[in-house]
């Protein structure tokens, strides 16, 4: 195969992302790592001269999705080939780390196999791809940190955008019974705290007015500071407030043991550090949060909630929940309702127990049937649902800062987030994207707010 032969300004890429929100961040780090290429950003797979396609392997049937998806990017691919274009197609992600040998060999099209951890070598693949004319393969874990070979990011994700997430951590050494993280994406990795506040205030002198900190464990992250020691997340939620123009901080994901006092006295502390906390706490039955290798019990998780919700008041919780997880009884997944009614969760995420190749819990001999972690799953939505529907019914009649990103439902309306990330619409002028305005919530919807603008603040 020969590099795409259009001219090299006008190669185009179209990246396709699937899972969680680091994904979303990893997509627009290849697309910067590929930029001095001259790639730049296509609509669809039909007008791209590369393709990415970045996996998530985290549940369910996540191969079979991606060779279907695959299927049809060979169509494209070979349509393109008639008409005497070539196209580089690439698969990253955590499908790519885990298959990456099954996808070379049920799809030999595909012309790069990279795992989350090898990106920062893609130039150089593409490059390989061309001359070699076969497939390459990166899934190794290498040696060196791809943060510190990677250009500096462009800034946000979306032009314009006036949210961005920024991965300060990455890999897992928890490694609980049902997750393939600690395999797909490697073990725990911190970045330099300066390359993540250089990062954050390039994203903010382009615009940005909320940073999510990412991680797969992002409150393990324990970076080398500036000052020679080691920072952990609260010393650099820290720094990162003092950024002038950045109004707003978020983190995500949170493992309730590496909760130290210091990152919940940040809450305390910092008015930009957003009143809600995703932490995943996946049951309310001890004899499953042994099974499931979480290291702590029921009672800890409620301890660490009240001990966050006496830093911050107005602190809303939302988390992650597993029904089903081999060996679960009835009365462990009671306990898991009751867990869930005594916090009260202003949202939270489900999922049914789904086997991971090369997990602990995969081979386990009692697992439970299908029928019931369908059941069980129906009644821990409805829940959930009862509960998230009176958090935002909660929100009628309350004024709260909006951070307004862009344009909302209807004409004249612009649509921004809560600090709580609930959807709000409000009348107003799009000058006040970009900014955080007070707004008086008015009706709940579906899935959002409306609201009246109460006053403008100012940015420095
Ligand atoms: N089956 C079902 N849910 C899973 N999760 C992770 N692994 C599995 C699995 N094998 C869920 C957990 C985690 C979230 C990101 O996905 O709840 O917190
Ligand atoms: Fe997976 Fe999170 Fe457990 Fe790590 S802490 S193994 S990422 S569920």
């Amino acid at each position: 195969m020969n590099l795409p032969s259009s001219p090299i300004a006008s190669r185009r890429l179209h990246v396709i992302t699937w899972g969680c929100q680091m994904n979303v961040y990893d997509s627009a780090r290849m697309t910067d790592v590929l930029r001095p290429l001259g790639y730049a950003p296509a609509d669809s797979a039909e007008t791209a001269d590369m393709v990415i396609l970045n996996t998530c392997h985290i549940r369910d049937r996540a191969a079979e999705k991606v060779f279907s998806e695959l299927g049809r990017l060979r169509v494209i691919k070979q349509a393109r080939a008639e008409a005497g274009q070539d196209t580089i197609l690439a698969v990253a992600g955590c499908v790519a780390q885990a298959e990456g040998r099954e996808i070379l060999s049920r799809a030999p099209y595909v012309d790069i196999v990279l795992g989350p951890q090898t990106y920062h070598r893609l130039p150089e693949m593409v490059a390989r791809a061309a001359r070699a004319g076969g497939a390459v393969i990166e899934t190794d874990f290498p040696a060196e940190q791809k943060f510190d070979f990677l250009p500096d990011a462009t800034g946000p994700q979306l032009p314009g955008g006036v949210t961005a997430f920024l991965t300060v951590q990455e890999g897992c050494d928890k490694f609980c019974s049902f997750c393939v993280v600690p395999y797909t994406r490697g073990a725990e990795a911190s970045r330099p705290a300066a390359s993540v506040l250089a990062e954050a205030r390039l994203m903010v002198g382009q615009g940005v007015r909320e940073i999510t900190l990412l991680g797969q464990n992002v409150n393990a992250y324990h970076g080398d500071g500036p000052d020679g020691r080691t920072w952990g997340l609260a010393g650099l939620l820290h720094a990162l407030a003092e950024i002038p123009g950045l109004a707003r901080l978020r983190y995500t994901t949170s493992h309730p043991r590496d909760m130290d006092e210091a990152l919940i006295e940040a809450h305390a502390a910092l008015p930009a550090l957003m009143p809600f906390l995703h932490l995943p706490v996946q049951s309310g039955s001890d004899r499953m949060l042994g099974a499931m290798n979480r290291g702590h019990d029921a009672a800890a998780y409620r301890s660490l909630v009240e001990r966050l919700r006496a830093a911050r008041p107005d602190l809303a919780l939302s988390s992650d929940f597993i029904v089903g997880h081999p060996g679960e009884t009835e009365a462990d997944f009671e306990a898991t309702l009751a867990l869930v009614r005594d916090i009260g969760f202003a949202q939270a995420f489900s999922f049914k127990y789904s086997p991971r190749p090369g997990t602990p819990a995969s081979g386990a001999p009692n697992a439970v049937p299908e029928p019931v972690k369908d059941e069980r799953l129906q009644r821990l939505q409805a829940l959930i649902r009862e509960q998230q529907d009176a958090f935002n019914a909660a929100s009628v009649g309350m004024t709260m800062p909006v951070l307004f990103t862009g344009h909302g439902r209807k004409p004249g309306q612009i649509g921004g987030r809560s600090p709580y990330l609930q959807a709000v619409h409000a009348a107003g002028s799009e000058t006040l994207i970009g900014t955080e305005v007070m707004v008086t919530i008015e009706a709940m919807l579906t899935n959002s707010l409306t609201g009246t603008l109460l006053r403008e603040r100012a940015f420095a």
